[in-house]
């Protein structure tokens, strides 16, 4: 990782942000990400002055409909999906991938085959389980109980022609790791299945590249890149095309509108379009690019290694402390960081860290079932720290105290 330049310095970074400016502590930007003020200037300033319908010939309502094609052009940008497909914007990333569901269901036939990663948040699995009850087959992938890992040779083998959809996340939101998207994508294409990815632990960490992974839908949550509670499904054209999706019969014809049921949150479009100027700045680009996406996240990735290194070289070194997740630092690994300890419960331990002024989370992170397949009680989770670029050291080292302070209490 030493060959990426961290030039912009944390300093500069905080004070974007007004959520940062007091000395208390985000560990759990899995939960939800700070937003910098340029997000949320720009949708301050959208309720006060185009907060109406679109599509309407009258200055306000121009200024919402041009924000609004910005704000999908954006996301298009953020995935890289130029020229292959569409992106439909929607409340939550559970609600557009329940909507996915639901439409490829009904192109589905009883005998189909539906293979999940245990490892997704439930928001990947439970839409695709529901179509269960119309004849089709739900066969889950588990990872390895002790290393947790995913094989990808295990999947093949849950593989056969009647697999139509292979439903992962690209990050798991307990594990911090990273699945081989590609690798998954070219198996699953080659019984002719399609993959649906959740990104939403990944996307603050790294750029997302549809084109790379050839992956047929993908999904994030705004709200956890710096962003408005909006998210984003990107869907390839042929994917989309057969498609109908749950908005009204007249409104099936753009690939992304029939996903878009109701008004989108334009006041959120308009922080969505602000983002760029944060982002630019993490790249250091006058202009904005797909170019400034990857530096920017580049950027990100590399003010995160010194946290996670910090993080987990303290767990490491703790006889009585199981990581839950890859143990070693490392560009693939995201400072997502869960734990259990041998006998103080993840509750006590999150709550004496929080009283610390410190937020880190307790429980199963909706992964229940990944909990499940390695040895986790779901009723009791896990403890997760979760960092991203604009924590400091000092912050990780203050965590590491007030965790030593917790467990050795
Ligand atoms: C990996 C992952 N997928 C999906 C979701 C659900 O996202 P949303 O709140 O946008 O529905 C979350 C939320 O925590 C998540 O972490």
């Amino acid at each position: 990782m030493a060959s990426i330049p961290c030039s912009m310095t944390q300093e500069v970074i905080r004070s974007q942000f007004p959520g940062l400016q007091t000395d208390f502590v985000f560990f759990e930007n899995a939960g939800g990400s700070q937003a910098p003020g340029c997000v949320i200037d720009a949708m301050t300033d959208f309720m006060k002055t185009a907060y109406v319908q679109t599509w309407a010939p009258y200055p306000a309502s121009e200024a919402a409909t041009k924000v609004f094609v910005e704000a999908h052009d954006f996301v298009k940008v953020m995935v890289n999906a130029d020229g292959v497909g569409e992106c439909a914007l929607g409340p939550s990333s559970s609600v557009l991938l329940s909507h996915l569901a639901t439409a490829v269901g009904k192109t589905l036939v009883p005998g189909d085959r539906i293979v999940i990663s245990s490892c997704n948040h439930e928001a990947n699995i439970n839409p695709w389980v529901r179509l269960e009850s119309q004849g089709i087959e739900i066969v889950f992938w588990d990872p390895d109980p002790v290393t947790t890992e995913s094989s990808v040779d295990e999947l093949k083998s849950l593989l056969n022609e009647r697999t139509k959809i292979v439903a992962v996340p690209h990050t798991s939101n307990l594990l911090g790791d990273t699945m081989p998207l590609n690798e998954i994508v070219e198996a699953a294409h080659s019984v002719g299945a399609q993959v649906c990815a959740d990104g939403v632990a990944y996307a603050s960490h790294a750029a997302v590249d549809v084109q790379d992974s050839g992956v047929d839908f993908y999904v994030y949550s705004c709200y956890k890149v710096y962003g408005p509670h909006m998210a984003v499904l990107f869907g390839r054209t042929e994917a989309l095309e057969p498609l109908e999706g749950p908005n009204h019969y007249f409104n099936q014809l753009s690939l992304a509108g029939k996903f878009e049921l109701g008004c989108q949150s334009y006041e959120g479009c308009a922080g969505l379009v602000a983002l760029k100027d944060y982002l630019r700045l993490l790249a250091g680009d006058v202009e904005f690019s797909r170019d400034t996406v990857v530096k920017a996240f580049r950027v990100a990735k590399c003010l995160e290694m010194p946290v996670m290194t910090e993080i987990l070289g303290f767990l490491n070194s703790r006889d009585d402390v199981r990581v839950i997740g890859p143990t070693e630092v490392g560009p693939d690994r995201h400072p997502t960081i869960s734990f259990v300890h041998d006998t103080k419960s993840p509750e006590e331990i999150s709550d004496a860290v929080c009283a610390q002024g410190i937020g880190v989370r307790w429980g199963h992170a909706y992964a229940a079932r990944l909990c499940s397949a390695v040895g986790v009680n779901p009723d009791t989770g896990v403890v997760r720290a979760s960092g991203v670029h604009y924590n400091t050291p000092d912050e990780a080292m203050r965590l590491v105290s007030a965790l030593k302070a917790a467990i050795d209490a």
